[in-house]
């Protein structure tokens, strides 16, 4: 894993939309593997600024996002698909045939995840995965468990996960439940970029680069990953 560290977040952003931009002008038809939260944020931003001063364009790219929680419609305001829309995809110039999701509505949770792998596969795989990473160390919604997942699949959200997610869910229970990408699927994306911010996340990145590698720690496999860069800021990386 190749660390680095900044001030701010701005920053972070400012590099991880530099490192998506250089891969969409090198291969306009990349496939990008997106994150929700307010982790890339910043670099959406920054994604967006490129765009608006032409300096590059979404036309030909293709992404698919890397879970959605299951019980609440698309349309939903705090779907993940409203999300993306909100902070990306509405300000750029992506077709929306060429933007995927996990469809968390799906009757058949296990049919939807083998549709959306298979899919990937019939991209030709992920060039470049933006991650972020849970208070308790979760890539996607792969929580704490006893054994790495494989493929997609549908996942209980944690304890720890719906205390820090609850607070955008003003009018209504936050999902337990979600559509997630598994971490093998993750660990097959060509490269891969994690962004951690504030203090509230120092023991995850810690445990993530300094512990074994271990199902308790889902991001901990990326220490296998030699093409993950991880982005943070001092706090995040107070204990390191
Ligand atoms: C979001 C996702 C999650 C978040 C993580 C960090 O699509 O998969 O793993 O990346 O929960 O969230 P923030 O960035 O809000 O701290």
């Amino acid at each position: 894993m190749k660390i680095s560290v900044y001030d701010t977040k701005e920053q972070i952003g400012a590099e991880v939309a530099k490192i998506i931009a250089d891969l969409i002008k090198r291969k306009p038809d990349c496939v990008l593997g997106l994150a929700t939260g307010a982790s890339p944020i910043p670099a959406y931003k920054a994604l967006i600024e490129m765009y608006k001063k032409g300096e590059i364009s979404f036309k030909d790219v293709t992404t698919f996002n890397l879970d959605e929680y299951c019980q609440i419609p698309r349309s939903d305001k705090n779907s993940y698909f409203t999300f993306m829309h909100e902070e990306l995809f509405d300000h750029i110039d992506i077709k929306e045939e060429n933007v995927n999701f996990l469809d968390g509505t799906a009757q058949d949770a296990a049919q939807e995840c083998k549709r959306y792998d298979a899919l990937i596969d019939k991209k030709g795989g992920i060039d470049l995965q933006v991650l972020g990473i849970g208070n308790n160390a979760h890539i996607g919604f792969n929580e704490p468990t006893e054994r790495f997942s494989s493929g997609s699949y549908k996942t209980k959200l944690s304890n720890s996960t719906i205390e820090a997610n609850k607070m955008y869910f003003q009018n209504g229970e936050m999902p337990h439940y979600a559509l997630t990408m598994g971490v093998s699927g993750i660990c097959k994306s060509k490269a891969i970029v994690l962004i951690a911010t504030g203090e509230k996340k120092a023991q995850a990145v810690y445990n993530m680069i300094k512990k074994d590698i271990t199902p308790h720690v889902p991001a901990s496999i990326l220490q296998r990953h030699d093409k993950t860069a991880v982005f943070l800021d001092k706090a995040a990386a107070s204990l390191l």
